[in-house]
């Protein structure tokens, strides 16, 4: 697996299934939700602590694969571009405080992913925390609203479904897929992939979906904003989270 890694970056392989790889502590890069308006700039920060040999940045769309977007060897400040990412993406580096900033102009929807710095060390390829940008869609009277409560306690041991309700009024609404995005205390963004959800039609292109998230048995661990979001039509739309509160003793 490791050895599958190393190739996949020096072969320029763009994409691949989901990061098996570890998660390390030797990156610092930028965590959580960032938000950004479609046609801004953003710059996403990240550096290196431990010896590496070569640094790279990764994109995994909502549901999507895990693509090599650049790699860089570490005493090489220019970055080696995948050819899908040559014309908005680019990459600021240091090689002496070990630097590798993307930063991505004219923002478009489907720029809205989580974005991993990785490094390579002599023992394989370990991923960043990710963060996940969130390209906002433009507001039309169309846009499907998420709604999901605004806050929900529990005690340690309680199980609970968390529930986010969709109205979509739109052409595309059959080619939505909700998404749980989970900001915990370390403030790292942890995805869940979609489960069932339940729809009904209630007038043509008008429908409300459910989809619920379970928590079981309760610990502090679970505590966090959870936020719902929809993709559709190439927007991601989110609610304005839940917040968990695990209330109570042991
Ligand atoms: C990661 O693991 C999954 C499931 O075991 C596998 O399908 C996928 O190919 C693996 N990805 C890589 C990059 O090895
Ligand atoms: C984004 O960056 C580009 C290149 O540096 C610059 O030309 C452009 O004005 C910037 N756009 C915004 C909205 O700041
Ligand atoms: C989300 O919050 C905004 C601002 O507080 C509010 O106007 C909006 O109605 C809320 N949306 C939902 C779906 O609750
Ligand atoms: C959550 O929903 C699932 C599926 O509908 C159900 O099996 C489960 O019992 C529910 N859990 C709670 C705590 O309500
Ligand atoms: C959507 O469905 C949920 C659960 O069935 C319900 O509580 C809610 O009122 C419905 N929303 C609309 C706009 O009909």
């Amino acid at each position: 697996m490791m050895l599958f890694c190393i190739f996949l970056v020096l072969l320029g392989e763009t994409c691949q299934g989901q990061p098996n790889a570890t998660r390390t502590l030797g990156i610092v890069q930028d965590t959580g939700i960032i938000r950004a308006e479609i046609g801004k700039n953003v710059t996403l920060h990240c550096f290196c602590q431990n010896d590496v040999t070569h640094i790279s940045w990764y994109q995994q769309s909502l549901g999507g694969e895990l693509c090599l977007i650049s790699t860089r060897m570490k005493q090489i400040t220019v970055a080696e571009m995948s050819p899908a990412f040559q014309k908005r993406f680019h990459v600021l580096a240091h090689a002496r405080e070990c630097s590798n900033h993307l930063t991505i102009t004219d923002l478009q929807a489907s720029d809205s992913a989580t974005y991993f710095c990785a490094v390579l060390e002599f023992n394989g390829i370990e991923f960043g925390p990710g963060a996940f940008l969130h390209v906002r869609a433009s507001l039309s009277d169309t846009q499907p609203v998420v709604h999901q409560p605004v806050v929900e306690q529990l005690r340690p041991g309680d199980s609970l479904n968390l529930s986010c309700t969709v109205d979509a009024e739109s052409q595309c609404a059959s080619e939505q897929s909700l998404y749980w995005i989970k900001q915990g205390a370390a403030g790292a963004a942890e995805l869940t992939f979609p489960s069932a959800e339940q729809c009904t039609t209630e007038k043509p292109h008008k429908r409300n979906c459910t989809f619920n998230l379970e928590i079981h048995s309760a610990s502090a661990s679970d505590a966090g904003m959870y936020y719902c979001a929809l993709a559709s039509c190439g927007e991601i739309v989110f609610g304005n989270g839940t917040r968990v509160e695990i209330i109570g003793r042991w």
